[in-house]
């Protein structure tokens, strides 16, 4: 009866009914429960079912009952490593071997449990005398391979994948582990043109463009990364390593303030205007660092007759003209990705501009370069007497009373240590914030430090000495600087802090240590600037 019932239970195995062929052994084991074979079908079963749990325990008694069964061991062994106990299938996976010593796969599962515990030494000592029987099964050799690599054997992994690859040349987990190893050992061209080939292989998988995309970063060819990580994530958009590698690029490539600048209204509505007063029906402008295109398409929309925006980071450029074009401004405006120092009239513009656009100043007004920059397309690619906007720019300042802005850039104690010697990290440094959010009290009226007329090139360095009488008693902290930037007669735009929402924020140069001000003193601080970058020398102590 029990026979008659495995029989049918194996019967139904064979044609692939595994439901019925469970409930049978389940029927058996329910009368039977040290029935070998029923306990070792059934496990076999709860393996195929995707249940290693059930598996392991019903073959780990028909193990128990019946030591000398190989196929029993070998399965049990499988149940351990889909559970991860991986030093157990090591043991049971010997004992399969001690029962047939030549069965090649009983050495491959046996090594592949060793790799997972790190004996990589006794996963090759199973694999080794495999390949020395017949070295042409290529899965085998990107295996042994594979251990070579995680062993340190670098130069015999990279042979062995090779070998593997002559074999069987779509053979992807060697073609991956072959460039992976390639990128291990520092070869960094040859691992490229590895997931180059994989990649171009294989253009609907994202892993290998992803895995492309990382290389490339590691190269140093950002502009090809991202055109690889986009096809990634474009393909899986879950890809998480893909996306933040992007996103990592992206951050290196595009500063963040960029979004904050194209939400500054003020700053848009006053470079509008002074757009619209320059540009008269016809005029070839040119705008320098055209960012999104944003002062190319007004001034497209005031009238130009054609706008030359150039951008010298690629990707913002290539994103520029996505933007120009999604406007239905392709045919007016030329984005050349490009710096403006590398422009010459006759190869990017038919000639020279009637008006120059540009808005390139950071918090301290001469950080991006703008004195260079415009002294040179003044010079070489704008028409004599061509309006410029911006024209020039101004930096001010005032005295503060803030302990919160002293403590974001200035620590003393912490937990009862003293920690100041830290300081000289950002001493000789300002900071960028909004000092609107910290709590701050002004203790002197604000200052022009300097003035600048950009169209009157050349802007000299220069130094001075100011002073600034203090108008309220109090524990002097900050020297808080900001700009004005001149578009034309009309229109300016300034970072003043009592101005909301400036986008560029402020430049706060701390005090090391914060000095008592009473009204009536008069604190002197040197300014220097050498037409590139300003200096406030406020606490020489
Ligand atoms: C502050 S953003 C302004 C973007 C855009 N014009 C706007 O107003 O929204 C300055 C841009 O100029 C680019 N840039 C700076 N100097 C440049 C130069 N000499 N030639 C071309 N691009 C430049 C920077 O990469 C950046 O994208």
């Amino acid at each position: 009866m029990t026979e008659e019932r495995f029989q049918r239970a194996v019967a139904c195995f064979q044609r692939r009914e595994l439901a019925s062929a469970a409930a049978l052994c389940d029927e058996i084991l329910a009368d039977q429960p040290d029935h070998v074979r029923a306990l070792g079908l059934a496990g076999l079963l709860a393996l195929l079912d995707g249940r290693p749990e059930g598996a392991a325990e019903r073959l780990a008694r028909a193990a128990a009952l019946e030591p000398s069964s190989y196929d029993i061991l070998s399965n049990l062994g499988t149940s351990y490593v889909r559970l991860e106990r991986f030093a157990e299938a090591v043991e049971v996976y010997e004992r399969a071997l001690a029962l047939r010593p030549t069965h090649k796969p009983a050495h491959i599962n046996l090594a592949t449990a060793y790799r997972a515990i790190g004996q990589y030494d006794k996963a090759i000592a199973q694999l080794e005398p495999l390949l020395a029987e017949g070295g042409e099964d290529a899965p085998l050799l990107a295996e042994f391979a594979r251990l070579k690599v995680l062993a340190n054997e670098l130069d015999a992994g990279i042979r062995l994948y090779r070998k593997a690859i002559a074999v069987a040349p779509a053979l992807l987990t060697a073609r991956q582990g072959l460039a992976y190893t390639l990128q291990l050992a520092g070869r960094q061209s040859e691992a490229l043109e590895e997931y180059g080939k994989i990649a171009a292989g294989l253009p609907q998988d994202a892993r290998a463009q992803a895995d492309l995309g990382l290389a490339l970063v590691k190269a140093g060819a950002a502009g090809q990364a991202i055109g690889a990580l986009r096809r990634a994530v474009a393909l899986e958009p879950k890809n998480t390593t893909a996306r933040a590698a992007l996103g990592q690029l992206f951050r290196d490539s595009v500063p963040s303030w960029h979004v904050a600048m194209l939400n500054d209204e003020p700053r848009n509505a006053a470079y509008d205007a002074a757009i619209r007063r320059a540009v008269r029906p016809g005029s070839l402008v040119l705008d320098i660092g055209t960012g999104s295109g944003l002062l190319a398409m007004m001034a497209a929309r005031a009238g130009a007759g054609h706008v030359y925006a150039c951008e010298s980071v690629p990707v913002i450029a290539e994103k520029a003209r996505e933007i120009v074009a999604a406007n239905g401004l392709a045919d007016r405006i030329t984005v050349i990705p490009k710096s403006s120092l590398d422009l010459r009239v006759g190869d990017h513009l038919p000639r020279k501009a009637d008006v120059l656009v540009s808005e390139i100043v950071d918090v301290i007004l001469l950080g991006e370069g703008i004195v260079r920059t415009l002294a040179h397309a003044l010079a070489e690619l704008v028409a004599q007497g061509a309006a410029s906007i911006p024209r020039g720019g101004a930096i001010h300042a005032m005295l503060v009373d803030s302990p919160p802005l002293y403590h974001c850039d200035r620590a003393s104690r912490a937990a009862g240590f003293d920690v100041s010697a830290f300081n000289e990290f950002s001493r000789y440094n300002y900071f960028t914030t909004n000092v609107r959010y910290y709590g701050h009290r002004p203790l002197s009226r604000p200052v022009e430090i300097f003035r600048f007329d950009f169209t009157r090139p050349p802007v000299r360095s220069e130094t001075r000495t100011v002073e600034l009488p203090i108008a309220e008693s109090g524990t002097c902290h900050a020297l808080v600087s900001w700009f004005e930037l001149v578009l034309d007669d009309q229109g300016r735009v300034t970072s003043d802090p009592a101005s909301r929402g400036s986008h560029w924020m402020q430049a706060v140069h701390l005090w090391n240590r914060p000095r008592a001000v009473k009204a009536g003193d008069v604190v002197a601080i040197t300014a220097s600037h050498d037409a590139d970058h300003v200096y406030f020398l406020v606490d020489p102590d």
